[in-house]
C-alpha cells in the first residue's frame, strides 16, 4: 500500500507544533501500526531527519503506553485493540491518516506523539492499591470467600491498562473510566474494603487536582476502550464516592 501520513511534529512542550505531510510506500498490511511508523522513521534516519517520537513498549497491548490518535480516534478505527495491535490491513491503498498525540490538559505533549501521562500514576499512588503485610505470613488469597459476579467484575475492571484512551476520547477530557476501573478492582473484594473509603475519596481528588474533567455520560470512553472497561465501573465509582462523603 501507498500512503500518505499526516503526523504531529512538535520539537517540545513549549513548540507550537504542527502537522507535516510524509508519505510512504510498500506498506504490508500485516504490518501493525507501529512497524509501518518504524519504517518511516528509518527512511527518516536515512535522511538525516529527526524521527517522529511515539511511545510504545509491550506491543501487545498490556503495557498501556501506545497512545495515538489516528484519524480522530484513540487507538484508530478497530475495537477492542491498542495502537500496536492495529494492523495496516485496517486502511485502503492511497489512504491519508492523520496521526496525533492523545489531546488533553492533563496529558501535555512531550514532544511530536508522546504525551505525558504520570497523571495518572498520580491518581494510582493516590489510593490505588491495598495495604497488606508482606513480611512472609500473608494469608493465602484462596482462604477469602469471594462471590463469583464481584470476582469476575474486579478482574474485569483491572484488565485497564492505564493507557488513557478514555480520557482522548472525552470530550471533557475525563478521567472517570480510568479511576472508576481502579476503585472497582478493589471495591469488589473483600481485601479492598478496608482502605474503601479513603482510597475513593482520594483518587477522585486527585483525579479533579490534575485537571481531568467531568462525566457527562456520553459513552465515547467506552467506545474506544481497547479492553471494553465498562461504564458500569464509573456508576460504581460514584456510588462508593456518595458512600464515603457521608461518612465524612
Ligand atoms: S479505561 Fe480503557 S481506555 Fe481508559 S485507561 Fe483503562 S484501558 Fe485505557
Ligand atoms: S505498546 Fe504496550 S499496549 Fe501498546
Amino acid at each position: 500500500m501507498n500512503l500518505t501520513l499526516k503526523i504531529w511534529r512538535q520539537a517540545n512542550a513549549n513548540d507550537k507544533g504542527k502537522m507535516v505531510d510524509y508519505k510512504i510506500s510498500d506498506v504490508s498490511p500485516d504490518m501493525s501500526f507501529l512497524e509501518m511508523l518504524d519504517v518511516l522513521n528509518n527512511e527518516l534516519i536515512e535522511k538525516g531527519e529527526e524521527p517522529v517520537a511515539f511511545d510504545h513498549d509491550c506491543r501487545e497491548g498490556i503495557c498501556g503506553s501506545c497512545s495515538l490518535y489516528i484519524n480522530g480516534e484513540a487507538h484508530g478505527p478497530d475495537r477492542g485493540v491498542t495502537t500496536c495491535q492495529l494492523h495496516m490491513r485496517m486502511f485502503k491503498d492511497g489512504d491519508t491518516i492523520f496521526i496525533e498525540p492523545f489531546r488533553a490538559k492533563a496529558f501535555p505533549v512531550i514532544k511530536d506523539l508522546v504525551v505525558d501521562r504520570t497523571a495518572f500514576d498520580r491518581i494510582q499512588h493516590a489510593g490505588g492499591f491495598i495495604s497488606v503485610n508482606t513480611s512472609g505470613n500473608t494469608i493465602d488469597a484462596n482462604a477469602i470467600p469471594v462471590n463469583k459476579e464481584n470476582a469476575d467484575d474486579a478482574f474485569s475492571a483491572a484488565t485497564c491498562i492505564g493507557c488513557g484512551a478514555c480520557v482522548a476520547s472525552c470530550k471533557n477530557s475525563s478521567a472517570m473510566l480510568f479511576v472508576g476501573a481502579k476503585v472497582s478492582q478493589f471495591a469488589l473484594l473483600p481485601q479492598g474494603r478496608v482502605e474503601a473509603t479513603d482510597r475513593v475519596l482520594n483518587m477522585v481528588n486527585q483525579m479533579d487536582a490534575e485537571g481531568f474533567g467531568n462525566c457527562t455520560n456520553t459513552g465515547a470512553c467506552e467506545v474506544e476502550c481497547p479492553k471494553g472497561i465498562s461504564l458500569e465501573n464509573i456508576a460504581r465509582m460514584n456510588r462508593e464516592y456518595l458512600a464515603a462523603s457521608l461518612k465524612g
